[in-house]
Parts: C-alpha cells; structure tokens; sequence
C-alpha cells in the first residue's frame, strides 16, 4: 500500500454460498485458516457466462438494498469519497473503484514507498510478490472502531489472506487474492487511510492493460472487485503459481456467480424496438438458406417473426438482401445467439465478395442474443450480405442485421 494517489469508485459486492472449484496440495501458510483444503470439488455450473453478462448482473444488484457499508469509502486514487460496497448475492462482496498500484513485497521495486512485507503470505510463508501476483487491497481495521463496522470490514465479512476475487476492467475478467491491507500509517508520501478502497498489485494491473508502475501507474476509476467469502474461496499455493491457480477459478466464479445472480435464469436480452438511430434493420428472414437451414421460431427473443438458423455444416449460409442509400462503406451488427460452448466464426460477402472472417462468440442460451459488427463497403441500393459459417458448426442463429447508412 504504497500509493497516496486518489481514485474514484463505484462497487457492488454479492456474496454466494461457494464450492471450491481448485483443490490445492499445498498447506495452508500461518496467516488463514486451514479450513481451505480441498473443500467440495464443485460442480461446475451448467452455464457459460462471460465477463460481460456477470459485470451487468452485479451492477443490477448494486442497489441501496444490497449495500454493506452505511459510511462511505474512499477512492484510492481520486480521493473521493464515494465508494459503496454491495453484497448482491450471499457471501460476495463487490465494490467498484479505482485501481492504484501496490508493488509491496518480496519483489524489488523502485518505488520510495516500497515496503518488504506484504500483511498476507503465500502458502510456503513468503512475502507476497506484486509484480507476480495478481492481489487486491482492503483497510485493515474498522476506521470508525464501531462493531459492526460503518464501513465495509473484511473481517465481518469471513474474508481472510488470499481471499479469491474476480476484476474486472475493460471488458476482461482476472482471478486475484486479498494479499494486502492499507491503513492509516505513517509513510511520508502517503495520505493513507484504512477507509481506502481501490488498490491492487502490480501483477494484477498488468494482467488487466493498466499501467502498473507503483509511483505512475494505475487508474481513477472503472475496476470492479468481487470477493468470494468463506474458506472455500481462499487460494493456496506460492508466488510461483498463486497467479495460474487464481486465474483457473476464474471461468467458473463467473459460472457460479451468473447462475446466482439470475436466480437460475440466464439473462435474455430484450428484443430492440428499434435499430440503432442512423441504421436500418434487416430481418434474416427476408433471406435465402443453403441447405439445410430452416427459419425458426423456437427461441425466445427473436424480432420479426423468425430467425435464421443455418445448417451445421461448414459453408453453410444464410443470405440476407439489405439496401443501403448510397455506396461507401457501412457498418453491419448482426444479431444472433449461440447457445453453444463454442463459438461460431463466420465469413461476411457481400454481392459475392468476401470481407473477411467475423467472430460471433458464445451467448448465454440460444434465448440470449448479442451483436457482433463489421464495416464492409456497399453499393448504392440492393446489396446481398451472405453470413458462411467456417467451422462444421455452420453459423450462429441469425435474427437480423442492421446497416448503418
Ligand atoms: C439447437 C438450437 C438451434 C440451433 C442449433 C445449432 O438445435 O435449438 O436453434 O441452430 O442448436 O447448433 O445450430
């Protein structure tokens, strides 16, 4: 906790009655409970959830129903004091915040506020390692020295030492550990303050695309910690493979916490009343198949009255006659759904000229549709778009695609 610099955050936490999803061979160092020895294997969740669809969930959680703290924190790196911690489903706590950078630890550092120790170690005893291990930071006491805290307190919370956390920034997701604590001390070049929230380790900015050098890195705000509680969820291992063990759990902490957060219920987006303003919208239906294909109504969500659902096959297409009100170069958003674990590449032609591959990565469900967009050039009025599926899987379900004119 080296850094003074000020944040600005926003939180959500949610708290989940959570299996294990990481056996760890190691003991348990002196700093937590011995309790998170290979715990429940957990069953992996039936759902595939992205970063994305879980960020969305927690944010609609993040409500003054579900807040922890009554007084609220600080951001780190802005200062503001404006951070709000939530707890959106049983035994996660979520906040969202700034990211400033803690380059604590056993590895060296230039920076003037560099101490060796970090408050939590790994499981052979040594200090942690920023610079390898992705850690998150919370204050160390309760400010207020009030039970039950004002403020969010980890230790009312059943929150100890490499406690797991799912980040999100930027559309990605990591796996990090409670690996230290700010409080109000005494460096020279720090306004500390153990109602801090927003400050994790050098690995952990790295891994997200954030500058991560410990006096110039870090920034205000948009990074969103979700701590999973309870012994379970602590990480074992060393600073040499602390970083993989975490990210292992990643895929299936957003499993679990998708799952929980809908209530079962994969999200299903609603279908647009309208395209986009500046475009227009074409129904897949309007279209032609190759062989095979069939339009469908048997999924929810769909817009006009059907959908495309192409052949599994590779080559297999779906033709979509689209106008455009004058020649240049547009941009297509397709909507599709693919219910699938993989996802479903596609090449996109137009009037027989291919422009090249799009990705039309995995939903929910096949009742969860998403966009996936591309330029191409148009012509002046008809225009025929062909969707051609490069894997044996054919295309996605196609709804509809809209031009941007
Ligand atoms: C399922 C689904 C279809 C989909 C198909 C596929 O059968 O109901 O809508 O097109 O899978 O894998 O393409």
């Amino acid at each position: 906790m080296s850094s003074n610099r000020t944040r600005l955050a926003v939180l959500a936490a949610a708290a989940l009655a959570l299996a294990t999803p990481l056996a760890i061979a190691n003991a348990d160092a002196a700093t937590t409970p011995t309790t998170a020895t290979a715990a429940a294997a957990a069953a992996p969740a039936a759902t595939t959830y992205t970063a994305a669809q879980v960020l969305a969930a927690i944010q609609q959680h993040s409500t003054a129903a579900t807040q922890v703290n009554t007084k609220p924190h600080i951001n780190t790196m802005t200062r503001a004091q404006n951070v709000n911690v939530y707890q959106p489903a049983t035994g996660v706590f979520v906040y969202t915040s700034s990211m400033a950078i803690d380059d604590d630890g056993s590895d060296p550092d230039p920076d003037p506020d560099h101490q060796g120790e970090t408050t939590f170690q790994d499981s052979s005893g040594a200090q942690l390692a920023a610079h390898h291990v992705p850690f998150y930071v919370l204050g160390d006491d309760c400010w207020d020295n009030k039970t039950p805290c004002p403020h969010f307190f980890y230790k009312e919370h059943g929150i100890s030492g490499r406690q797991f956390a799912l980040v999100f920034y930027n559309g990605k997701a990591i796996g990090a550990i409670f690996g230290d604590t700010q409080t109000g001390n005494s460096q020279t070049t720090s306004d500390n303050d153990s109602r801090e929230l927003g400050e994790a380790s050098v690995k952990a900015a790295s891994l997200l695309g954030i500058p991560s050098s410990g006096t110039t890195g870090g920034v205000d705000n948009g990074v969103t910690v979700a701590i999973f509680s309870g012994p379970s969820w602590v990480v074992n291992g060393t600073n040499a493979n602390l970083s993989n063990n975490a990210q292992a759990m990643v895929q299936n902490a957003l499993n679990t916490l998708g799952t929980n957060l809908a209530g079962g219920t994969p999200p299903s987006s609603p279908p647009p009343s309208s395209p986009p303003p500046g475009s227009t919208l074409f129904e897949a239906e309007t279209g032609t198949l190759s062989a095979g294909g069939t339009f469908d109504s048997n999924h929810l969500g769909f817009t006009g009255t059907a959908f495309a659902n192409p052949a599994n096959a590779v080559g297999a297409y779906v033709d979509i006659p689209v106008t455009a009100a004058a020649a240049g170069t547009k941009t297509l958003g397709f909507r599709y759904s693919d219910g699938t674990t993989a996802a479903r590449p596609a090449t996109i032609s137009v009037n027989g000229t291919s422009h090249g591959t799009l990705n039309f990565p995995i939903t929910a469900d096949w009742d969860t549709w998403s966009t996936a967009s591309v330029s191409v050039p148009l012509k002046a009025g008809a225009n025929t778009i062909r969707v051609t599926g490069t894997t044996a899987d054919g295309p996605a379900n196609i709804d509809s695609v809209t031009v941007s004119q």
